[in-house]
């Protein structure tokens, strides 16, 4: 990529004719590859077997070294994380309603809704986005059989205090882990919290395997049905004894995945450095808040959050959306506008905006910075200047943005 150009006055910026900043976009969630020869010879050598799919020795390999690494019983690689959340919500026998945030990916509440599970969609706590545990028993039903938790951006929800409540009420507990690999919470690897957690290696996730997905748990029953379940309850040759769907994982995805975990902590590190850029980068401009990492947590660092007060900044989320992508910053709304404002859970619960008002909050403010290996300390200086130009002529910038 060429060096971007450092925008100085508005005139520059390309939504008002400037050149763009960036000579090719810059994307949140790029994908991380690992060792391109590695995973060549690793498709040579799956290809001269032509072992392709059915639980082959790359997939085992891959599940071995997962659980190994999040200190976990069992792993069991998938498809993708919605086809293992829908087949964990169905193993561990979840019914009736479900509490889960409704700021998060849409796939969490469709994969209850899927099976004619009622998702009940809770507030979340505006310091760290995710579900408030405060609101969670407010919303206990004689019908709720349990609660799916999300963590988000990399870090761990607040599973104490979900697991207590849980306990409490008699309700099963599972994480929606698809953004938490690799993190860690009071110290421990995420992965073995709750009945089961999920994963994603979806391309634009952290670690990738194409698409792909894993369900982590420390319960022996709960994993042999989870295992069934993703290969149509086959215990055998000809011996269905489950209903069961297709979740399996291929060799291919499972290839790229081993090569990957080689390259995890280089992941890890380019990710911090530019968390840790942006950070400087932004740390004292008025109405833009940085969300933060515990220091103390091990984290992927894989997504840049920023939250974009108008009130203060004068220029709104959405104007800074639209400067970003003239320059060729991807940036992005995350789980915008909710779950709840999203078919066919806005025709089935009309008034959820009402329960909701941090979520509604949040959805207006949020802004997702390019990161990953695919961006470098330049990309983040001339990123953040366009940031701090557009703030800091705020006035002019709304009034060129009204008059486009
Ligand atoms: C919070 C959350 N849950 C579930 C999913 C679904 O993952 P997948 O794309 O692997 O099905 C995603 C991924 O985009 C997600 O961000």
């Amino acid at each position: 990529m060429l060096e971007p150009v450092m925008k100085q006055k508005l005139g520059d910026l390309a939504v008002f004719r400037g050149s763009p900043a960036f000579s090719e976009k810059l994307h949140v969630g790029k994908p991380n590859i690992g060792n391109r020869e590695r995973l060549v010879a690793r498709i040579n050598d799956l290809l001269d077997t032509k072992w392709l799919t059915n639980d082959g020795p790359y997939v085992r390999q891959l599940e071995r070294k997962l659980a190994e690494f999040l200190d976990v019983k069992h792993c069991i690689a998938m498809c993708n994380a919605t086809v293992a959340l829908e087949i964990t919500i169905r193993a561990a026998g979840l019914s009736g309603e479900v509490i889960i945030p409704s700021f998060t990916f849409i796939a969490t509440a469709h994969a209850l809704q899927w099976q004619k599970i009622t998702p009940v969609f809770c507030d979340i706590d505006p310091r760290d986005h995710m579900i408030d545990p405060g609101r969670v028993e407010e919303l206990i039903t004689p019908r709720t059989s349990g609660i799916i938790g999300v963590h988000l951006w990399g870090q761990a929800c607040s599973t104490e205090s979900l697991t207590e409540i849980a306990n409490r009420h008699k309700l099963k507990l599972m994480f929606d882990a698809a953004h938490g690999f690799g993190c860690s919470c009071n110290g421990r690897m995420l992965g073995s919290f709750g009945a089961a957690e999920v994963f994603s290696f979806h391309a634009t996730k952290f670690f990738n395997t194409f698409e792909g997905g894993a369900v982590t748990t420390n319960d022996d029953e709960l994993a042999a049905r989870i295992r069934l379940m993703k290969n149509f309850g086959f215990s055998g040759f000809d011996n269905v004894i489950y209903i069961g769907t297709n979740g399996k994982m291929s060799e291919l995805s499972a290839a790229m995945g081993l090569t990957g975990l080689e390259s995890l902590n280089d992941f890890v590190s380019i990710n911090r450095r530019n968390y840790q850029q942006y950070q400087t980068e932004l740390a004292n401009v008025a109405g833009v808040r940085m969300l933060k990492f515990d220091e103390r947590e091990r984290s992927n660092y894989q997504y840049v959050v920023a939250e974009i007060d108008e009130s203060v900044t004068r220029v709104s989320r959405d104007q800074l959306l639209k400067i970003l992508w003239a320059e060729g910053v991807l940036a992005r709304r995350y789980f915008y506008p909710g779950c709840h404002r999203m078919e066919p859970y806005r025709s089935f619960f009309p008034h959820a905006r009402l329960l909701l008002p941090e979520t509604e909050k949040l959805v207006k403010r949020v802004l997702v910075l390019p990161t990953g290996t695919a961006v470098g300390i330049e990309e983040i200086k001339a990123i953040c200047q366009i940031i701090r130009l557009a703030i800091l002529q705020s006035e002019e910038v709304g009034r060129r943005l009204g008059a486009i």
